[in-house]
C-alpha cells in the first residue's frame, strides 16, 4: 500500500480532480477515492453525464465528502463550483476511467462539458487510467490520440490485460486503483535529479549513407526513443549531449545537439565526446552497410538497374567496448538491440560482444514497439544478472525505467 514507512499519508493536502467517465470500470472510482482520502488527498469529483448511469454521484460525494461536479450549464451548480475554480485549484487532474471517446474528446481539445471544460483550462498535469474493449484500445485512431497526449506531457497508468467486462480477452482493463494512487504519487513527486551533473552522451535516430547527392541508404528509426531518453536524463538532472542522426524532432529542453548524417559521422561525434561522458546510451540505429562508393553526380536512369557494392561501417558501440577493455575504465555503456526474432539470444550475444553493461532490446516486429511509434517494448539484459521485460509503455515511460538502471549502475560505481 501506499503509506510512507511512518505511517504519514504521502499526498496530504494534494488537491486532485478525479475525472470519472461513463465506463463499467467507473464502479472502481469509488475505491480510488477512498484510497486517494485515506492518503490525505482533497478530492474534488467531476462525473461525465455517461458516468451517473454506472455510479451515482452521492456513492462519490460520500466517499470524497465534497459535492461532486458534472454538468456544465447547471447554473446552480456552476455557480457554488465553476470549472474555472477547479480548473485552477488541481494541482493533479486523474481521469479514471478514461474511455475512448474521453481521450478522443481530449486530444481533439473539445470542451462541451465540465470535465472536458476542467482539463482544457487547467495547468495541473493530467493522467490517464484507460478503460476500454481491446479493440477500441488497439484502434489506430485510439493509438494516435493517446500518443498525442502523451507527447504533449499526458502520464498513462495501464490499461492492463485480462477478461474484459465486454467478454473480450485482453488489453483495456483500467489499472487498479492501488496501481493509480501509486501513479498519483509519482506524478506529484518533485522530478528525481538523481543523474544531477552526471554527462551523458546519447545518440538517437537514423544514419543515412549517401547513394549519390539525392539518393540513401537509410531506415526507419524517427529519433523518438532516443530524444525520450534525452528528455527525461535532462530532468533528472543530467548534462545531456544527443548525437542526432537526420530526424525531424525538436531539441528537448536542456540538451545539447550534435547533428549528423551518416554513420562515420556519427563515429566522428561520439568518440569525440565519449571520454568527457560518465554514460553512453546508443539508441541510434546506425546503418551496419554504406554503399561502397558515393557518386559525385546524380546516378542516371541507365538500361539496367545499377549493382551497389556495399562496404561495411564502423561499429560504434563494439569500439566504445572494446576502448573500456583496452584501458580498463571509461563511462557506463548502455546498447540496444533492434531484433525481428530470437531477441534473448541475439540479445545476450550483442551483450557481450560489443561489452555493453546494459542493453535494451526491442522487437521490432511487435505492435506498439520499435520504429517511429510513440510506444515501445524492451527487455533490458545486462550480464550475468536475469533479464527485465517490460509490458508496452510510452517511450518516455521506457526511458525513465532505463535511466532507473542507469542510476543504480552509477550508484554502484560511486
Ligand atoms: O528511433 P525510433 O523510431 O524511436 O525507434 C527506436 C529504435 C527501434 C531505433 C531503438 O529502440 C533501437 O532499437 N535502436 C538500436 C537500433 C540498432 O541499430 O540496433 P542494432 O541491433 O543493429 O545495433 C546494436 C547496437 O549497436 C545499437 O546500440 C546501435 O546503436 C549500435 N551500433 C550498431 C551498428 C553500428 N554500426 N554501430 C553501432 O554503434
Amino acid at each position: 500500500m501506499v503509506m510512507t514507512p511512518n505511517g504519514g499519508e504521502r499526498l496530504r493536502d494534494r488537491r486532485i480532480t478525479l475525472g470519472v467517465c461513463g465506463g463499467i470500470a467507473a464502479y472502481k472510482a469509488a475505491e480510488l477515492v477512498r484510497l486517494l482520502v485515506k492518503q490525505g488527498a482533497r478530492v474534488q469529483v467531476v462525473m461525465t453525464a455517461a458516468a451517473e448511469h454506472f455510479i451515482t454521484k452521492l456513492t462519490l460525494q460520500a466517499l470524497s465528502g465534497r459535492p461532486v461536479g458534472s454538468g456544465l450549464f447547471d447554473l446552480d451548480e456552476e455557480s457554488e463550483i465553476g470549472h474555472i475554480r477547479i480548473a485552477d485549484e488541481s494541482e493533479l487532474l486523474v481521469i479514471a476511467p478514461a474511455t475512448a471517446n474521453a481521450i478522443a474528446r481530449l486530444c481533439a481539445g473539445l470542451a462541451d462539458d465540465l470535465l472536458t471544460t476542467v482539463a482544457l483550462a487547467t495547468k495541473a498535469p493530467l493522467l490517464l487510467a484507460p478503460a476500454m474493449n481491446v479493440n477500441m484500445w488497439r484502434h489506430p485512431q485510439t493509438r494516435e490520440n493517446v500518443a498525442k497526449l502523451v507527447a504533449r506531457g499526458a502520464l498513462v497508468v495501464g490499461p492492463g490485460e485480462g477478461d474484459l467486462a465486454c467478454g473480450w480477452v485482453g488489453a483495456g482493463r483500467m489499472a487498479e486503483p492501488p496501481e493509480i494512487v501509486e501513479a498519483c504519487v509519482r506524478a506529484l513527486a518533485p522530478a528525481a535529479r538523481d543523474l544531477d551533473g552526471v554527462a551523458v552522451l546519447i545518440t538517437a535516430g537514423p544514419t543515412h549513407e549517401p547513394l549519390d547527392p539525392v539518393r540513401y541508404l537509410g531506415n526507419r528509426s524517427s529519433g523518438k526513443m532516443g530524444f525520450a531518453i534525452a528528455r527525461r536524463a535532462a530532468a533528472r538532472g543530467a548534462r545531456v549531449t544527443l548525437v542526432a542522426g537526420p530526424v525531424t524532432l525538436e531539441t528537448p529542453p536542456g540538451v545539447e545537439r550534435v547533428d549528423v548524417e551518416s554513420a562515420r559521422e556519427m563515429r566522428a561525434a561520439v568518440l569525440a565526446r565519449a571520454d568527457a561522458a560518465r554514460v553512453v546510451v546508443m539508441a541510434a540505429a546506425v546503418a551496419d552497410f554504406r554503399p561502397a562508393v558515393c557518386s559525385g553526380t546524380k546516378i542516371k536512369k541507365g538500361e539496367a538497374a545499377p549493382e551497389i557494392a556495399l562496404a561495411r561501417n564502423p561499429d560504434i558501440l563494439a569500439e566504445l567496448g572494446a576502448q573500456r577493455r583496452e584501458r580498463g575504465g571509461g563511462p557506463i555503456l548502455v546498447g540496444f538491440a533492434a531484433e525481428t526474432g530470437d531477441l534473448e539470444r541475439n540479445a545476450r550475444e550483442k551483450l557481450r560482444e560489443k561489452g555493453c553493461d546494459l542493453l535494451v532490446a526491442n522487437d521490432v516486429t511487435q505492435e506498439g514497439a520499435g520504429f517511429a511509434v510513440d510506444t515501445n517494448r524492451v527487455t533490458l539484459f545486462a550480464p550475468d544478472a536475469a533479464s527485465e521485460a517490460f509490458p508496452v509503455l510510452p517511450k518516455v515511460a521506457v526511458a525513465e525505467r532505463i535511466l532507473d538502471r542507469v542510476a543504480a549502475l552509477l550508484g554502484v560505481r560511486r
